[in-house]
């Protein structure tokens, strides 16, 4: 039977989502952790061992989380999606999606380049010149975040509001990243969290955070907004911009009313998004993934079974 590897540490309340979602579609599922895959390359054999495809590979994989640890293992876990990808096995998100968004450097960049408005950004290694950029923003009026180029759910996440702030600046793995700071529009702390797939906005919640930062992670509340043009348009093209099947695009909307974005997820959770919308998340993921990817396979292997 067709079967699909759910990667996940920690299937949780997604990975039941998602299985059930499958199991939908005529597919099982398996929960596998990356840290368990190995690479055995003899031409005789299968080259990627996943536990529970041992004859033959899945149908397609589902990326629902990439374990953290040193910067080989983080490389080995991309090297297995990646190679899984060239040997025609369908990863969502793939190897290069999830790599350019677990590094806010890259994903920075990449959105100035496509010119997706995003907060002026400086990411560098020299202490000197970072303290010089960080003093020269405060003199004009401004606020600094500096955030660790691979973080999550706000961790690490600083703000630098005045000089003295500057003593404790100090660098995430011997790298400063400094982002201006956005003040956001109305009272209190809020982003905007957007849910694309396929190309598409679907959804999306204004996150109001207890203070500045406004993850879910760190107890901001989750409300419904419906989107407008300009909130779609800027998600879409971000994901666009990354080649990314769906993401959970991070965007401020500022006091003058314009949107920049903030960060751009390939492993997004949408828990919190589905307590203010209507909509069924993993089955919407599973059925652009089964439709652009699996639904021709599936058609090959019959015409070619019969
Ligand atoms: N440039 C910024 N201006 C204002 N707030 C920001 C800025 N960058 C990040 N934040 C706040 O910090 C939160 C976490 O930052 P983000 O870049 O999304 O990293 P993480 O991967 O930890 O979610 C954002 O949701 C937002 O509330
Ligand atoms: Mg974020």
């Amino acid at each position: 039977m067709a079967c699909i590897a759910i990667f996940t540490d920690d299937p949780g309340w997604h990975g039941k989502q998602l299985r059930q979602a499958f199991a939908n579609r005529g597919y099982t599922s398996k929960y596998v952790s990356l840290t368990e895959c190995e690479f055995s390359l003899d031409p005789l054999k299968l080259s990627v061992l996943i536990p529970g495809f041992e004859s033959t590979l899945p149908d397609a994989v589902f990326v629902r989380g990439v374990p953290g640890g040193s910067l080989q293992e983080v490389v080995f876990y991309l090297d297995i999606l990646h190679t899984l990808k060239v040997m025609g096995v369908p990863v969502y998100n793939d190897g290069y999606a999830i790599e350019k968004s677990v590094d806010k450097a890259r994903t920075s960049a990449l959105l100035n380049y496509a010119k997706i408005n995003t907060p002026i950004t400086w990411v560098l290694k020299d202490r000197s010149k970072a303290l010089a950029i960080a003093e020269s923003e405060l003199k004009a009026g401004y606020q600094l975040i500096s955030k660790p180029l691979f973080g999550s759910q706000g961790e690490g996440v600083r703000r630098i509001e005045k000089m003295t702030d500057l003593f404790w600046l100090t660098s995430s793995n011997g790298v400063y990243y400094l982002q201006r700071f956005i003040d956001c529009e109305g009272a209190g702390y809020s982003d905007i969290r957007v849910f694309v797939v396929a190309g598409k906005a679907i959804a999306a919640m204004k996150r109001c955070g207890k203070s500045w930062l406004n993850n879910v992670a760190r107890g901001a509340s989750c409300n419904k907004i419906v989107l407008d043009s300009d909130l779609s348009e800027i998600a879409v093209r971000a994901t666009q911009a990354l080649a990314m099947d769906y993401a959970g695009v991070d965007v401020i909307k500022d006091a003058q009313g314009c949107y920049s974005v903030i960060e751009v997820n390939s492993i997004p959770a949408w828990k919190g998004l589905e307590s203010v919308c209507e909509l069924k998340v993993a089955e919407i993921l599973v059925n652009d993934l089964f439709d652009r990817y699996l639904q021709c396979d599936r058609v090959d292997k019959e015409r070619v079974a019969s």
